[in-house]
């Protein structure tokens, strides 16, 4: 059989493909040691939560209802107002229904994006996708209708006490030519767990309008929700940034359902997209969180046990592998976390200091 251009280019072997067929592998595969790569981890009070929505849903037939209809192209009318308001309210972002898209995942949502913003020109020009900082998320490489159509900048690194160290985006050697599109950051990031400070995504941004471009934060990681930060960075957005949110990593990554806020021109390209594509993103996740956006359970559950559980989880790791690898040559990148933990560590894995006293 012969493949299109497309066909080949989407055919040939990808790392986010092989990482979800590992990661399928270790979830049915009894006796295998999950080491995350991205599949949430389960936790007892999210699922206990999620348990009792489910049934609440099923109790009132909301789950009946979703499941058979179809949502509009933008997703569920409902669960982007109650997003619009949650985010005014929590974040302060002038945000409205107009400026909120879903799709089925982040996932989907950065292959929109990429190839709206980035590629082929009807003038003939081509442009591309810059990443400001590697490493970074290995699921975006793939996501290009075109050849040769991301670039990447290496990091400055900074060492830090205790074997620990950062990346920085390196402003220095950042160029930004004429032949980018978009500008794409993760934060968090995976798998570093960098978080960008807020004065390098400032800097970010100030480039990014100088060149008219937009700069797009994949946000699956961060504020309001999960809120799996332990830094004290600021969100960010404003009229020229398209961030990018999921369901996924509050503990539901099968209903496959992204969010995006982004300026209102882009929301209505998202929406033209996947009327096309999907005719209308997934129903199941707005209906089954509809009530946690609505009363801020988002907030409470994010805040009080997903982040606090990634924290402690993080400085085990942290505290395990430094006692296992006790060498100088041994580095490990910065759980980007402030000192909340109460770790009583003589050297504090998070923030290298002496925390026996916290
Ligand atoms: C940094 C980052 N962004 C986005 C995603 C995609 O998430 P989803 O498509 O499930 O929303 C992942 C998944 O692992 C991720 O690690």
């Amino acid at each position: 059989m012969e493949f299109s251009a497309f066909g080949q280019k989407f055919t040939r072997h990808a790392g986010i493909t092989q990482l979800m067929d590992d990661l399928n592998q270790g979830l049915t595969t009894p006796n295998t040691i999950m080491l995350g790569g991205g599949n949430p981890a389960a936790i007892p009070e999210v699922l206990a939560y999620l348990d009792q929505q489910s049934q609440q849903l099923v109790k009132n037939g909301d789950l009946l209802k979703a499941m058979a209809n179809y949502d509009g192209p933008q997703g569920k009318d409902a669960y982007i107002r109650a997003l619009a308001k949650l985010l005014s309210q929590e974040l302060g972002w002038p945000v409205g229904p107009e400026h909120i898209a879903l799709t089925n995942g982040s996932q989907t949502a950065f292959f929109y994006l990429f190839n709206l913003l980035a590629g082929d020109f009807a003038d003939g020009r081509k442009k591309k996708v810059l990443f400001p900082l590697a490493p970074e998320y290995i699921g975006y490489g793939d996501g290009a209708l075109s050849e040769d159509h991301f670039v990447a900048c290496k990091p400055t690194i900074t060492r830090l006490d205790n074997g620990l160290f950062k990346y920085h985006v390196d402003f220095d050697q950042l160029e930004v030519s004429d032949d980018i599109g978009l500008i794409c950051v993760s934060r968090p990031t995976n798998p570093t767990g960098n978080v960008l400070t807020d004065e390098e995504i400032m800097r970010l941004d100030d480039i990014a309008r100088e060149k008219g471009i937009p700069l797009l934060i994949d946000n699956a990681y961060g504020m309001p929700f999960p809120n799996i930060i332990f830094t004290d960075a600021k969100p960010f957005w404003n009229d020229n940034t398209i961030l990018c949110m999921s369901l996924s990593k509050l503990g539901l990554p099968g209903v496959r359902c992204g969010i995006v806020v982004a300026p209102p021109a882009i929301i209505q390209a998202m929406t033209n997209i996947s009327g096309i594509i999907n005719l209308a993103p997934g129903s199941m996740g707005p209906a089954l969180t509809l009530p946690m956006m609505e009363n801020g359970d988002v907030i409470t559950l994010s805040n009080e046990v997903i982040r606090p559980f990634y924290q402690a989880k993080a400085q085990q790791a942290v505290a395990w592998l430094q006692q296992a690898i006790p060498l100088p040559q041994f580095h490990i990148h910065k759980p980007e976390a402030h000192c909340s933990c109460g770790c009583g560590s003589k050297i504090c894995p998070f923030t290298a200091r002496n925390c026996t006293s916290a």
